[in-house]
């Protein structure tokens, strides 16, 4: 079901629980993006007459509260996008919460401080965690289920509570199941994968699935130095996963007997520490005993910006290098502006990729879809079953 079906709201109390879990600097927000994302939904129920209670958590608080988790910034920021006063409630469930939730008019907006200094909320005890769903679902009579980057914890605002009221998703959701739907599916060909970020062992799911459905899949960020190794190549003070090496060269051999183009960097950005200093090219299978990578090379990124540029599908995950420091932030550059020259479908999947595409400069627009969703849309993309979405199906 979709806000549509849930019928005339006015009056109506409803809890959206939305995935406002910002990167913060001190009290800062250093990218909205997830804000801004929340609002077309938060926008149309408060336009339809609904009092609007959103719920969210920052963070990994550990269901203690602890004021450097606060929403009280982000619901700021919320009110400014939406051109509206939002009140902010200090507890999530407590008296603030229910006066709030009694004393909203129609039209009205109020946050509630994050879900996650309840520890109900992400108990693997389905006792405790109904029990404050239950307590949620006493807030509000109708829930829209928007927050799709926390889609895949099977937590008490996500998935609990849709049982316990009528539940819909969201447009946020709706929008980002259907690109991702379209990835999954029914990708225009040739598809390219481009993934990066540190980990081979984050990304384990989704490799052996994309080796399935894939046409490219091109690899940078740490995780490549893992690559190159099972490939027999020395990789310097570069970060390393043994215990992944195996697994690293079954994908090699995996993507060879499946028709799929996995390409590695042919050069790479080292330094001598993990500083933006003294960083030289050198080729990938020739990385010196004292350096360590920290980008792909421009050889490597004009190749991987070519394969990109001439694909009809993109999904791209994880920066190609430590784009924070200058001397590394070419080689996410340049997927980042091929991405946007792409004929065809471009998603940027995931909070690490998107800030950085917003850090270099690029905005939204360019990009065919930009995913709220790390973790979620990567589950997504490897065919998992994600609670959030699943418990809605159910209903
Ligand atoms: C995210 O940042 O990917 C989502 O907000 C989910 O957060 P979590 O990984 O702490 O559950």
């Amino acid at each position: 079901l979709t806000v549509s079906d849930l019928g005339d709201l006015r009056g109506k109390r409803v809890l959206v629980r939305s995935d406002l879990n910002v990167p913060l600097d001190g009290k800062t927000i250093a990218d909205d993006g997830r804000v801004r994302a929340s609002v077309p939904t938060i926008k149309r129920l408060a336009d339809a007459g609904a009092r609007v209670l959103v719920t969210a958590h920052l963070g990994r608080p550990d269901g203690v509260p602890n004021p450097d988790y606060s929403l009280e910034p982000v619901a700021e920021r919320l009110a400014e996008l939406l051109g509206t006063p939002v009140l902010f409630a200090g507890d999530t469930v407590g008296p603030q919460a229910h006066r709030i939730s009694a004393a909203l008019q129609d039209g009205q907006v109020a946050v509630l401080e994050n879900v996650r200094f309840n520890e109900g909320e992400t108990s693997k005890d389905d006792a405790v965690r109904g029990a404050f769903a239950d307590e949620l679902a006493a807030l509000a009579d109708v829930f829209v289920s928007d927050g799709f980057g926390v889609v895949h914890r099977k937590q008490a605002s996500v998935y609990d509570v849709a049982t316990r009221l009528p539940a819909a998703v969201g447009e946020l959701v709706e929008a980002e199941v259907t690109v991702l739907k379209r990835l999954t599916e029914s990708p225009e060909r040739p598809y390219t994968v481009v993934l990066g970020g540190s980990k081979v062992s984050d990304k384990l799911g989704v490799i052996d699935n994309l080796l399935a459905k894939a046409d490219n899949l091109l690899i940078g960020g740490g995780m490549v130095f893992t690559f190159l190794k099972a490939q027999g190549h020395e990789v310097g003070k570069s970060l390393l996963e043994d215990d992944q090496l195996d697994i690293a060269r079954g994908y090699i051999q995996q993507a060879e007997a499946q028709g799929v183009r996995l390409v590695l960097p042919t050069d790479i950005v080292v330094a001598p520490a993990f500083a933006d200093a003294d960083a030289q090219v050198v080729a990938a299978d020739a990385i010196p005993s004292d350096q360590l990578g920290l980008d792909i090379g421009s050889d490597s990124a004009a190749a991987f910006a070519e394969i990109i540029r001439g694909s009809k599908t993109v999904f791209w995950n994880g920066p190609m290098g430590v784009f924070e420091m200058a001397s590394f932030a070419e080689g996410t550059r340049s997927v980042a502006q091929a991405l946007t020259e792409v004929d065809g479908l471009s998603v940027v999947g995931g909070g690490d990729s998107a800030a950085a595409v917003r850090q270099l400069g690029f905005s939204d627009d360019q990009f065919g879809h930009i995913s709220t969703g790390g973790g979620a849309s990567l589950e997504y993309l490897e065919g998992k079953t994600l609670p959030g979405l699943s418990i809605l199906e159910g209903n």
